[in-house]
């Protein structure tokens, strides 16, 4: 089976980073979301990087608008799975509501087209029993900023085929990425090592042992990161990042996954990193 044609369901973050990748490596995309505004903000984004890219000189304008052109939205499941090969869908991570887009969406889709999760730790096995194609269904793991990052972790549920494995990591090499193939478990593989580093970080800054530009500075000219960890935890999202701790301190029942009370306290302040403007840095 060859996917052309790819649903993105959800135009956050990584919703819209997404769908920028598919779209540049030539695949027909449907961007979705539940409200109007959401769908903006996320072209809007898609149209911000384009156009950097132009002004580096890494694409032509003429590529942008092919780019561009190739994305069309819609606010509805029944509109975006019109046509569609394959999903990938990027909704907050609450199981309870991936469940039921999941349910509806299966009721919807045409029985061959591969549902992938795109969910940063949750059970893929789990949204899979949400549908009848549990063979179809699979994690497709993309990190932020989707357009930079060279990684997907493909990850197989229970009931996953070998087929929809092999469909789904050629669709990321021919986005460009680099695909692991991983068997389901909290957290996969990168966000299980990622995110108690993270997690660290933040205790270390609670205990008041450093201040959060010297825990980033130690870090990256320490072990050679790119940015530091509270840098990161800013850039995918404090709630995301709360969303992660959480899951792996339930899954595995072991204290060393607990939050930081810091950062359960910011998250309920509202402070949630680069997009809302605030987190442990000011971008206002
Ligand atoms: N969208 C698109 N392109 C972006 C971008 C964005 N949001 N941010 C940066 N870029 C591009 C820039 O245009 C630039 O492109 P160029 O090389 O063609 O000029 C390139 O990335 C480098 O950007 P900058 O020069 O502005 O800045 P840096 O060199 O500091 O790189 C960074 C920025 C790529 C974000 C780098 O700091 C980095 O790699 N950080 C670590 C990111 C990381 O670890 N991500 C994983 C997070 S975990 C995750 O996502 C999993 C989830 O489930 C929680």
């Amino acid at each position: 089976m060859t996917i052309k044609r790819i649903g993105v369901i959800g135009a956050g973050l990584m919703g819209s980073g997404i769908a920028q990748v598919a779209s540049q490596s030539g695949f027909e995309v449907h961007l979705m979301d539940v409200e109007e505004r959401f769908i903006q903000k996320g072209i809007a984004t898609i149209e911000k990087n384009l156009k950097r890219m132009v002004d580096k000189s890494v694409i032509t304008s003429a590529d942008a608008q092919d780019i561009r052109g190739r994305i069309t939205t819609c606010l509805t499941l029944a509109d975006l799975v019109k046509d569609a090969d394959m999903t990938i869908e990027a909704v907050i991570e609450n199981l309870d509501l991936k469940k039921r887009v999941y349910s509806e969406l299966d009721s919807l889709a045409a029985p061959e087209v591969i549902f992938a999760s795109n969910t940063s730790a949750l059970s893929i096995t789990e949204m899979a029993g949400a549908t009848n194609r549990q063979d179809k269904f699979i994690g497709m793991h993309f990190f932020n900023p989707v357009p930079v990052m060279k990684l997907v972790e493909v990850i197989r549920g229970y009931g996953t085929s070998d087929e929809t494995v092999a469909i789904t990591k050629e669709v990321a090499n021919k986005m460009n990425k680099t695909a692991i193939e991983v068997l389901e478990a909290p957290g996969f593989v990168v966000n299980r090592i990622l995110v108690p580093m993270i997690t660290e970080a933040i205790f270390v800054l609670q205990e008041g042992l450093a201040t959060a530009a010297e825990i980033d500075e130690g870090m990256k000219l320490g072990a050679n990161h790119p940015m530091g960890p509270l840098a990161l935890a800013d850039l995918v999202g404090l709630d995301t990042m709360l969303h992660v701790q959480q899951h792996l301190y339930e899954e595995f029942g072991d204290p060393k996954y607990r939050p930081p009370g810091l950062l359960k306290k910011m998250v309920r302040a509202g402070r949630l990193g680069r997009k809302s403007g605030k987190g442990f840095y000011d971008y206002t």
